[in-house]
């Protein structure tokens, strides 16, 4: 229990030290390591929990027979689905992201390995055979992918640092290259584990940054940055943990982020990075890996969670966006392990959802959302929506501590008028805490055994 802790600051040990006492003093008092009716409290969570899964409607359907068992990938990281409605894969092969893969300060140790020699990217159709690929000779641990209106593909791989464009008619070389190759970083060139991208119509384009950064950038078609929002602590809706997936809702002028660790999809005006809203739910717990966006009834977030107790149930979920209520959930017969990515079709009749760990894809369908038009729109390349090429207006919370003023500023002020002194403290104190379990479990260097999470 204790051994993770030696390599925690003194002043963060004492303090969780403290938090255990407070905690573990009265949970686990003097009638042994369960306190009496434990037991009763698991069974009436697991109720609770099947109670709200019985009342949401169970779609869409898996697709069991899908795709060939013949086509054989490795941990699956990302999907998209292309302007064919054929499905991307993007997988690591025989790569795999553990406790080995990066040193303590973010750099791949693979550095002078030969980069994955297989097609990293499987394309397949709609009954789930197998009808391109390529991607070889490229990539070290990939993870994210989407497609942009004109077919070019962007996908962004952690161990390089990087992200890229490869046009429709280049597969072997790509056409634009951000952030240095193998070199983690938090600045105008450099990222840190990139984790995906979003393309609007116009050819404006976000990246998440990333695992190790907290931010969101956009930039314009040539790859100028045009605005950048996020940061690290405190309790604003501007702060995420792990920013792992990215979608569009054009419709409303939004870029929605799939902010892991924090348990929530955030969602931002796409012209000027004001927060619009939040999604999150007890049903799906504290971890949301990714979601997909689609423009039906009104719209809709397709979301995947990940591992967080035994006893949370890891599953599709579908969130109305207007109300905000969670009104479907979908799941293989055998439940989700560990899923990765989630992609929808634009009328969500088709959802596909990648898992790491078992390496596999699948699909899910729900014929009542079936609409050719909306399909067909995007199928023969006109735009849905008529984004118009914004000029940017003002940077709205710029990452780090260089020039990063008005978003620690106004952190400091909320967390000010929450409590007064002793409450900033308090919450100061706890959030370190909190930091410092964070950050020896994303490590890898904790003690429990966690699944493969990245
Ligand atoms: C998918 O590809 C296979 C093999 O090329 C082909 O037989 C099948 O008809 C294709 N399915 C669709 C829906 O195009
Ligand atoms: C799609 O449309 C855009 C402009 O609207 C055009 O530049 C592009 O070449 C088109 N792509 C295809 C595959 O037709
Ligand atoms: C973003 O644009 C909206 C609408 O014009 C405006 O209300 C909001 O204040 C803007 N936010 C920033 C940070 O400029
Ligand atoms: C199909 O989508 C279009 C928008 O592209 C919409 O106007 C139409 O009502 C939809 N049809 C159905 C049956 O939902």
């Amino acid at each position: 229990m204790y051994l993770f802790l030696f390599s925690i600051p003194n002043f963060v040990f004492v303090v969780l030290l403290c938090a255990i006492n407070c905690i573990c003093g009265r949970m686990f008092g003097e009638e042994g390591f369960y306190p009496a009716g434990y037991y009763d409290s698991q069974q009436v969570q697991y109720d609770r929990i099947k109670n709200a899964l019985t009342k949401l409607e169970h779609a869409p359907q898996w697709v069991s027979d899908w795709p060939s068992p013949s086509i054989k990938m490795g941990q699956v990281s990302g999907v998209a689905i292309d302007n064919m409605g054929r499905l991307l894969v993007f997988h690591r092969s025989r790569n795999v992201w553990d406790v080995n893969t990066f040193s303590d300060r973010d750099v791949y140790q693979g550095i002078g390995d030969d980069p994955i020699p297989d097609p990293t990217i499987l394309v397949l159709n709609d009954t789930g055979e197998l009808v391109d690929m390529w991607g070889q000779n490229l990539f070290f641990i990939p993870h994210g992918i989407t497609v942009d209106i004109e077919g070019n593909v962007w996908v962004t791989d952690v161990a390089l640092h990087q992200v890229f464009k490869f046009t429709p008619d280049q597969r072997q070389k790509p056409a634009l290259v951000l952030g240095e190759k193998f070199i983690p970083g938090n600045s105008d060139t450099r990222f840190c584990k990139p984790s995906a991208v979003a393309v609007l119509s116009n050819g404006d384009f976000f990246v998440a940054d990333g695992y190790c950064n907290h931010r969101i950038l956009k930039y314009s078609p040539d790859g100028t940055i045009i605005l950048q929002w996020g940061i690290g602590h405190g309790s604003s809706p501007f702060v995420f943990n792990v920013p792992h997936a990215l979608t569009l809702a054009e419709d409303r002028g939004l870029v929605c982020v799939a902010d892991r660790e924090r348990g929530r999809v955030a969602c931002f005006r796409h012209d000027n990075g004001t927060f619009q809203s939040s999604f999150s739910n007890w049903l799906m717990g504290g971890r949301i890996f990714s979601v997909a966006y689609a423009p039906v009834h009104g719209g809709r977030l397709y979301i995947v969670n990940g591992p967080v107790s035994q006893i949370l149930p890891v599953r599709g979920y579908v969130i109305d966006f207007t109300s905000g209520r969670l009104i479907q959930t979908f799941a293989p017969d055998a439940g989700l392990k560990n899923p990765h990515d989630i992609v929808t079709s634009p009328d969500g009749s088709k959802v596909y959802v990648a898992e790491l760990s078992p390496y596999r894809v699948y699909k899910f369908v729900d014929e009542t959302l079936k609409n050719e038009s909306l399909l067909e729109k995007v199928e023969k390349n006109v735009t849905v929506t008529s984004a118009t090429h914004v000029k940017p207006t003002a940077t709205v919370e710029v990452v780090g501590s260089g020039g990063g003023g008005a978003g620690a500023g106004r952190v400091a002020a909320l967390v000010g008028r929450a409590g007064g002194a002793a409450g900033a403290a308090a919450a100061a104190l706890l959030a370190l805490a909190a930091l410092a379990l964070r950050s020896a479990r994303n490590n890898g260097k904790g003690y429990e055994a966690e699944p493969l999470v990245h």
